[in-house]
């Protein structure tokens, strides 16, 4: 007969194996010996039958209790398994909420852009009107309508790229070296545009426009790049003249640079599409740049040849072309003092500017 002392052991025993289970598999195997169907407490329960009705009561009292006592020790096993698992679990997954997270920087518009855009504003703001042109041009549009044939000297101040490709003369074309080859294209257009109304009797409305763009010369060093940008502007009329080119160029500078504290002058030059030709440079009053006299366009009255070139009757129309650096202008604005920044896609200059 089974002694209070045999329950006690078993329940030892159970606790041990419960114990040693590393699984909760292994832990329903252990489980199974005990109170499972031929588990040894199943079994002594199974031999009470044989007890009298006495004897049946504190036996079966005993072995209950034994049984509760195991029960209580597989559900402690139980849980501190599945506590172990979360814990692994937990573990594997572990993020380090330290860590930096991943970003995906936003992007900018580059310094350059963001001045051009703002020329455009500007000259828009007084009625300009704003295109592009071709980077790739003739011969007859970069140099031969602007006033400059072939083999002429004033060709060399403008030395630039060709491509492997003739245009109709024969000349191969060119990466344009200004934007002024946009002066005749864009008169040609409108001459077109307004074709009817002056059959029909009207005058040409002026031409006023303003030409950013890519432009190409064999140059390269710290305030010159092989690839820049200029903006052309044109003002055409029958009415238009010098006054004109001074009075708008000191508002846009004025506006462009923010500040009512800055001087023109116009320093006499040549160019083979303007006469009088000028160089216009500003002067600051105060800020980092005082007192230095900075050349930002070349500018003139658009020569009479150029006009005859256009389509136009140089008696009746009159007015003037600028060429600005829009790089020069982006450098002025920002105190940036090498011009190859902005070309090198450095993100640690540009994001200076988002
Ligand atoms: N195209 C000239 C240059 O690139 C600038 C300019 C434009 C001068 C228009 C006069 C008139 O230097």
């Amino acid at each position: 007969m089974t002694t209070k002392t045999d329950l006690d052991s078993i329940v030892d025993s159970a606790r041990e194996a419960f114990a040693q289970a590393a699984t909760p598999a292994e832990l329903e195997n252990a489980k199974a010996q005990y109170t499972g169907k031929a588990g040894r407490i199943t079994e002594l329960m199974k031999g009470m039958a044989a007890l009298s009705v006495d004897e049946k009561k504190t036996r079966g009292a005993a072995i209950n209790s034994a049984k509760q006592a195991i029960e209580a020790a597989l559900n402690e096993r139980r849980q501190a398994l599945a506590d172990a698992e979360l814990e692994i679990q937990l573990k594997a997954e572990a993020l380090d909420v330290t860590l930096p997270g991943r970003v995906r920087e936003p992007g900018g518009l580059h310094p350059v852009s963001i001045t051009i855009e703002r020329i455009e504003q500007i000259f828009a703001s007084m009625g300009f009107d704003v295109t592009d042109g071709p980077e790739i041009e003739s011969d007859w549009h970069s140099f031969t309508s602007l006033n400059n044939p072939p083999n002429h000297p004033a060709r060399s101040m403008q030395d630039t790229f060709y491509v492997d490709i003739n245009g109709d003369d024969g000349i191969p074309y060119n990466l344009r070296p200004h934007t002024s080859p946009m002066q005749v294209r864009y008169a040609h257009a409108h001459i077109k545009k307004f074709a009817q109304r002056v059959k029909a009797g009207e005058t040409l409305p002026e031409i006023r426009v303003i030409v950013p763009g890519r432009t190409y010369r064999v140059d390269s060093d710290a305030t010159h790049s092989p690839m820049f940008h200029q903006c052309e502007g044109l003002w055409l009329g029958e009415n238009v003249s010098f006054k004109d080119l001074k009075v708008i160029f000191t508002d846009f500078c004025r506006k462009f640079f923010e500040s009512d504290d800055l001087t023109l002058r116009f320093r006499p030059s040549f160019f083979p599409f303007t006469e009088p030709s000028a160089e216009i440079d500003i002067q600051f009053a105060s800020g980092p740049l005082a007192g230095k006299w900075l050349e930002v366009a070349g500018s003139g009255q658009v020569h009479p040849q150029v006009v005859r070139n256009m389509g136009l009757d140089p008696e009746r129309f009159i007015g003037f072309a600028f060429g600005m650096g829009a790089d020069r202008l982006a450098m002025l604005r920002y105190g940036v003092n090498d011009l190859r920044l902005f070309f090198e896609g450095d993100v640690r200059f540009l994001r200076q500017f988002r």
